[in-house]
């Protein structure tokens, strides 16, 4: 038992959730739910829209097109008070080890804490150290940004290369692109994530070595791919300014590891710190997100942390009933586990959010993607589900197709931004209704009756209509939720990824797992150990003969290169 954990919260841990009368009491009202049609519910309730909506600030979340009624959302209410949601919350923001398995706190909500408010790990109030850091992070961007920060030869910086995976790469680039509008205009930024040599390769064609910041960031600083890049990196400035007193000028590191950073050969003085407690993919909010703050400045990084504040408050002090991430977290439940959806789909109609599905797939998938629950039993329900997206409105061309009249349900978040920081003709007004266009296709379908009309219309009839028409036909009641902010800037994308990462913490605790481990990265990594000597003309190992006979392959042919 971790400190503060309590032998009345261990009971609720060891109870399975299929088995509580709330989940119970939604599996029997999915029955009376299974063959309603949006359709038909909207065309109740005028209210629909106004009951099944919630707003915070600037952001509104429309879930009133999910196959829902009051009946439904007061049940899935009754479930998030059955696994005590709000006291969970709480322990997490009072700093409690709830990550059990690594017995570690989770306080990525500390690294926002903008009200300072003393969050105390192991008797140690951790916002000093917080604050500092974002102290040193913001003297650093502005020396930069000044050209105070220059690099070995006397040139100021113009190419920032991120160099981290997962966490430490896929936030940071997410935000800098969804900011795009705001980045400052002498820098440029770039992400280096895969070992694939291909992408380190093709990113310092045309960077100036003599005008190159590298950011080393990972948590550990013992990843892979990340130490393996941060090597050519060197090697790469080494080669063009030949001597290693550069290596201090052009790379800063990121971590946890202040011996690992060390021995890689940067000077601990340019190491911007965070801790334990921090998860990687909720790392963005710490030093990870110094190439967030270069992109937008420190004003920039701060309106960000606030905006994931104000969420925090929200998910903190907002009842359940009125609350969003438990909102967006229940509705997830409700169609993944009652109505069978295996996948969810995130399409943010906005460019600048093209990396935000691949950043939601990390934070969900690698927090929820777990078959056993923090007791170790295996769980009895579906948990985290298949993330996916590609911005709108590309994909509308390309795998609405499926989502329209295909046989899986896949419930869709649209992310939609009122306003435009582009004006450019008609672009914007298009954008809104293409969004507003699909959600409402995807809710109403078109009946056989509809299509019939229309083909008729068109001038068809006889076996040719009978022909087509049941390819016109679309389903319908397909569940959607909508947010809508009123435009993309640091505080609002702090608002909508905090927002996410409640959804995620809320539907972990449902599923009764530990959301913040992520052991299952393990086994492919030893194993690819094992095989990069193989690959190098080590002595074959044991091996299935799939696996044996691939690398005999790719061995046999390296060999005739
Ligand atoms: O292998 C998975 C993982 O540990 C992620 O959880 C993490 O975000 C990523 O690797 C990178 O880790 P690090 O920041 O320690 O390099």
């Amino acid at each position: 038992m971790t400190a503060g954990t309590t032998w009345a919260s261990l009971a609720v841990d060891m109870t399975d959730i299929t088995t509580t009368p709330a989940w119970q009491a939604l599996a029997d009202h999915h029955t009376t739910m299974a063959s309603v049609h949006m359709r038909d519910l909207f065309a109740g309730d005028p209210e629909r829209f106004t009951r099944f909506s919630l707003t915070h600030g600037d952001l509104l979340l429309d879930f009133s097109k999910n196959r829902i009624t009051a009946a439904t959302m007061d049940r899935l209410h009754d479930l998030a008070r059955a696994i005590d949601v709000k006291g969970r919350a709480e322990r997490m923001f009072r700093g409690e080890a709830i990550n059990t398995t690594e017995n570690r706190p989770v306080l990525h909500v500390a690294l926002r804490n903008r009200s300072n408010t003393p969050i105390p790990v192991g008797g140690v109030d951790v916002m000093p150290a917080v604050n500092a850091v974002l102290v040193r992070m913001a003297d650093f961007a502005t020396a930069v940004h000044d050209g105070r920060w220059l690099g070995y030869t006397g040139h100021p910086i113009a190419h920032i290369v991120n160099i981290g995976i997962g966490g430490s790469d896929l936030g940071p680039q997410m935000a800098v692109e969804a900011l795009a509008h705001r980045r400052h205009p002498s820098l440029d930024m770039h992400f280096v994530s895969n070992v694939d040599g291909s992408q380190m390769a093709r990113t310092l064609t045309g960077l100036d070595p003599a005008r190159t910041l590298f950011i080393v960031a990972s948590k550990t600083f013992t990843t892979e791919e990340t130490m393996t890049n941060a090597a050519s990196a060197r090697a790469w400035l080494l080669a063009a300014l030949k001597d290693d007193a550069a290596v201090a000028r052009h790379f800063v590191a990121v971590s946890t590891n202040t011996r690992g950073v060390n021995d890689f050969g940067i000077d601990t003085a340019n190491m911007f710190e965070f801790w334990d407690w921090v998860g990687g993919r909720y790392s963005l909010w710490s030093a990870i997100g110094l190439s967030i703050m270069l992109a937008v400045g420190p004003n920039g990084f701060f309106a960000l942390l606030d905006g994931a504040h104000d969420m925090d408050r929200h998910f903190h002090d907002a009842p359940i009933e009125r609350n969003l991430p438990i909102a967006l977290a229940l509705i997830g439940i409700w169609n993944a586990n009652f109505l069978g959806a295996d996948s969810h789909a995130v399409i943010p109609y906005d460019q600048r959010l093209h990396r935000l599905p691949a950043f939601l797939q990390q934070l969900d998938m690698e927090s929820n993607g777990k078959s056993v629950t923090r007791d170790g039993a295996a769980v009895s329900a579906h948990t985290g589900p298949i993330v996916w997206g590609e911005p709108g409105t590309n994909g509308q061309h390309a795998f609405f197709q499926l989502l329209h009249q295909g046989t899986r349900p896949v419930p869709i978040d649209f992310i939609l931004a009122r306003e435009s920081d582009y004006r450019l003709g008609r672009h914007h007004s298009m954008l809104v209704a293409n969004c507003l266009a699909q959600s409402e296709a995807l809710m109403m379908g078109k009946t056989a009756t509809e299509a019939r009309a229309e083909l008729e219309r068109d001038g068809l009839a006889g076996t040719a209509l009978e022909r087509l028409l049941p390819h016109k036909v679309f389903p319908g009641n397909r569940p959607s939720n909508t947010i809508l902010i009123d435009r993309l800037d640091p505080a609002t994308l702090g608002r909508l990824i905090a927002l996410y990462e409640h959804k995620v913490f809320v539907q972990g605790a449902i599923w009764g797992v530990n959301s913040f481990d992520q052991w299952g990265v393990e086994l492919g990594k030893q194993l690819a150990r094992r095989i990069l000597g193989e690959i190098e003309g080590g002595p074959a190992l044991p091996h299935d003969s799939s696996t044996a006979a691939l690398i005999a392959r790719v061995a046999a042919r390296n060999r005739q290169r």
